[in-house]
């Protein structure tokens, strides 16, 4: 029988939102409780957690789940995890807690109370090391080396219930879906070999190549967007969403394709968060994971291809949710179409490569994008948006390591 790929480490998906009664009487108990600050990366896997997308995890990670996920990529009980999932705090702000006692755990954003929290357990990390392991390097200029250097000096670990999906569900209604969403839908539509589509970008002809090029051998595809936060400068998610739904209405076969979100910030650790996003799309219900060049990463700090090969570097057995590598993608006008550095004999010069920094200027200045870097009902939107932005708002960062993309 046809089946979906399992959750990972679980034959079921294990959603930690409480809902009804138990939702209400958990929340009326939380507003008593001593009271952490989430900032917007925790905000968003607590939000993971809630809805199964972090299955099997119960909670937030201690001190030896956080080692063992550091240095070899496995929780304490073995089971493979690339990223640590954690939760900060600063000591002086925890002073009265004790291990066992009860916290509601706040976004700082909204004050909005998310969840709580059993205190299992209170430890300090070495963050360079987590940096070192993750990033691959300590520079502060690295965004997500950056969030953890400035994160709370202790750690706070144990289960949690979650209370509320924040504004991700009103915010982006059809597209925000959850695992149990998006795997009734893949059964729905009769696809079983789904490929998830990895994204931060509004999708331009080599993204719409790479999901075409998937489709040709499997099922579906979930074109799978960042909703939580980037680095400044980046394209806010619903003016994303936005030119990603007229491109599939325009340049795709009616349902072929999925378009969904996640509610997590960007780590920008490249080889190890294209790990975790295989794992989190395993529980989506996604048997492949397209990874193209440079997947996840930001500036230089990676190789191209390097979250590609990484996935050779784990146990086989490590996911079920496997990569489909491809390689650098792009208009030739020599080949007249889409190609690749696997299949395009030709000069550079006959390649269309658009740096991100240029395509920002051209679109903020009303200028021309080089024909067939992206479809016109796309550049259409993203102008518009571009226009809308006063001169402050057009934050041009040194990071984009989105050349050609
Ligand atoms: S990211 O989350 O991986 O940073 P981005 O939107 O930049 O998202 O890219 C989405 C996916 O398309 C990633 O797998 C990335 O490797 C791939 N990709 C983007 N541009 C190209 C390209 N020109 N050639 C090959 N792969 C690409």
């Amino acid at each position: 029988m046809k089946q979906l790929v399992n959750p990972h480490g679980s034959d079921q998906l294990k959603p930690l939102l409480l809902t009804g009664d138990e939702l209400a009487a958990e929340k009326k108990r939380a507003e008593n409780l001593p009271k952490i600050l989430m900032s917007s990366r925790e905000v968003g896997d607590l939000i993971m957690l809630g809805i199964g997308g972090f299955t099997p995890l119960t909670g937030f990670m201690g001190k030896q789940d956080w080692q063992g996920v550091c240095d070899h990529m496995q929780l304490s009980n073995g089971l493979f995890w690339p990223i640590p999932i954690t939760l900060s705090a600063q000591k002086a702000d925890i002073s009265e807690l004790n291990i066992n006692n009860e916290v509601a755990l706040v976004d700082a954003a909204t004050q909005e109370i998310m969840g709580i929290m059993q205190l299992e357990e209170i430890y300090e990390i070495d963050k360079a090391h987590e940096c070192r392991e993750v990033f691959k390097t300590t520079d502060l200029e690295h965004p997500g080396v950056q969030m953890v250097m400035n994160q709370g000096d202790v750690n706070l670990a144990g289960p949690v219930k979650v209370f509320s999906q924040g504004e991700f569900p009103s915010r982006y209604p059809g597209v925000y879906l959850t695992p149990e969403q998006t795997r009734q839908q893949f059964i729905d539509k009769g696809w079983y070999s789904v490929a998830a589509f990895q994204t931060r970008n509004p999708m331009h002809r080599s993204h719409e190549h790479l999901v075409k090029l998937a489709l040709e051998i499997c099922d579906g595809v979930l074109v799978h967007s960042l909703l939580g936060q980037l680095k400044p400068g980046d394209i806010p998610a619903k003016v994303r969403q936005q030119s990603i739904s007229t491109l599939i209405d325009h340049y795709f076969v009616a349902n072929t394709v999925l378009q969904g979100g996640y509610p997590l910030d960007m780590r920008y650790a490249g080889p190890r968060e294209a790990l975790l996003h295989a794992l989190f799309r395993q529980n989506y219900g996604c048997s492949h994971l397209i990874v193209g060049r440079d997947h996840a990463g930001v500036g230089e700090y990676y190789g191209p291809f390097d979250a590609q090969s990484i996935f050779d570097e784990i146990p086989e057995d490590a996911l079920e949710t496997k990569p489909l590598k491809f390689d650098w993608t792009f208009w030739c006008h020599r080949c007249d179409g889409m190609a690749s550095l696997r299949t395009c004999p030709h000069d550079a010069s006959e390649r269309v490569l658009v740096s991100g920094t240029k395509l920002r200027k051209a679109l903020s200045e009303g200028g021309d994008v080089e024909g067939h870097f992206s479809r016109p009902e796309v550049l259409t939107i993203l102008r518009e948006y571009y226009a809308s932005l006063k001169d402050s708002e057009k934050v041009e960062v040194k990071l984009t390591g989105h050349s050609a993309k």
